[in-house]
C-alpha cells in the first residue's frame, strides 16, 4: 500500500514524505533516485539522453538499491553522486523515454505492492498507484522552491530557479507520466508551511483515512 505525494523539484516532497513514513512507520520511497541512477548510469556509459533504446536497455538492467537513504547503483553508493546539478538535469531528460518509465514503474509497484509505503515522485498517485488511498499533491511558489533548492545545493538563487524551471516544464510537458496531480489528490500549498506542519496535515489525513 502506499501513501503517494507528487509535486514539483523543491515542493517539500522529501522532507514531508521522510516525516510521514516515520511518523507512520511506513518505508520512505524516493522514485526519484531511481531516475536519477538512470541518468547517471548513462552518463557514465555514454549512452546518448535521446538514445531511447538504449535508454531502455539500460533502464532494465541496472541494480538499484535504496536503503534508507543510501542509494546503490550496481552495488556503488551513489547517493551524493545522483544529486548533481548535470545528474538533475539528466534525470528529467531520461524520464521523458516511455522505456525508462516502464522499468522504473514496475519497480516501484514491486516494492509497493509487498509494504507500506510513502512514495515520493511526479506519477505516483496517477500512474503507479491510481489506487493509492490516499494522494497528496505538494506545490509553493516558485520563489520559494528555488531558495529551498538553492539552500541545500548551495547554488544561486536565479540559476537553481533556472534549472528547476526547465526541468519542471519538462516534466509536466512529457506524455507518459507527466508532473500532474491526480483528480482525487489533496493539494497543499507549502509555501510558508514548516515541514512538520506539513507532515502533520499529511498525518491527519492518513488517520482520517484509517491508515495505517
Ligand atoms: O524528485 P527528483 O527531483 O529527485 O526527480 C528527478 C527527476 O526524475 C525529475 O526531474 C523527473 C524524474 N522523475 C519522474 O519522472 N518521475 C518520478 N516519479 C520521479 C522523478
Amino acid at each position: 500500500m502506499v501513501i503517494a505525494i507528487d509535486g514539483p523539484a523543491g515542493a517539500g516532497k522529501s522532507t514531508v514524505a521522510r516525516g510521514v513514513a516515520e511518523a507512520l512507520g511506513f518505508t520512505y520511497l524516493d522514485s526519484g533516485a531511481m531516475y536519477r541512477c538512470v541518468a547517471l548510469a548513462a552518463l557514465e556509459a555514454g549512452v546518448g539522453l535521446e538514445d531511447a533504446d538504449g535508454l531502455g536497455e539500460l533502464a532494465e538492467a541496472l541494480r538499484i538499491e535504496l536503503e534508507g537513504p543510501a542509494v546503490r547503483l550496481d552495488r556503488r553508493d551513489v547517493s551524493a553522486a545522483i544529486r548533481e546539478p548535470e545528474v538533475s538535469a539528466a534525470a528529467s531528460l531520461v524520464s521523458v523515454h516511455p522505456r525508462v518509465r516502464e522499468a522504473m514503474v514496475s519497480r516501484q509497484r514491486e516494492l509497493i505492492d509487498a509494504g507500506d509505503y510513502v512514495a515520493e515522485g511526479r506519477d505516483i498517485g496517477t500512474v503507479v498507484s491510481p489506487d493509492s488511498p490516499l494522494k497528496v499533491f505538494l506545490t509553493a511558489s516558485e520563489a520559494e522552491r528555488a531558495r529551498r533548492r538553492a539552500e541545500q545545493s548551495g547554488g544561486d538563487a536565479a540559476g537553481v530557479l533556472a534549472g528547476i524551471r526547465s526541468r519542471d516544464e519538462r516534466d509536466s510537458a512529457r506524455e507518459h507520466g507527466a508532473l500532474r496531480a491526480a483528480d482525487d489528490a489533496v493539494p497543499i500549498d507549502t509555501t510558508g508551511l514548516t515541514a512538520a506542519q506539513v507532515v502533520d496535515r499529511v498525518v491527519e489525513l492518513a488517520r482520517e483515512r484509517g491508515l495505517p
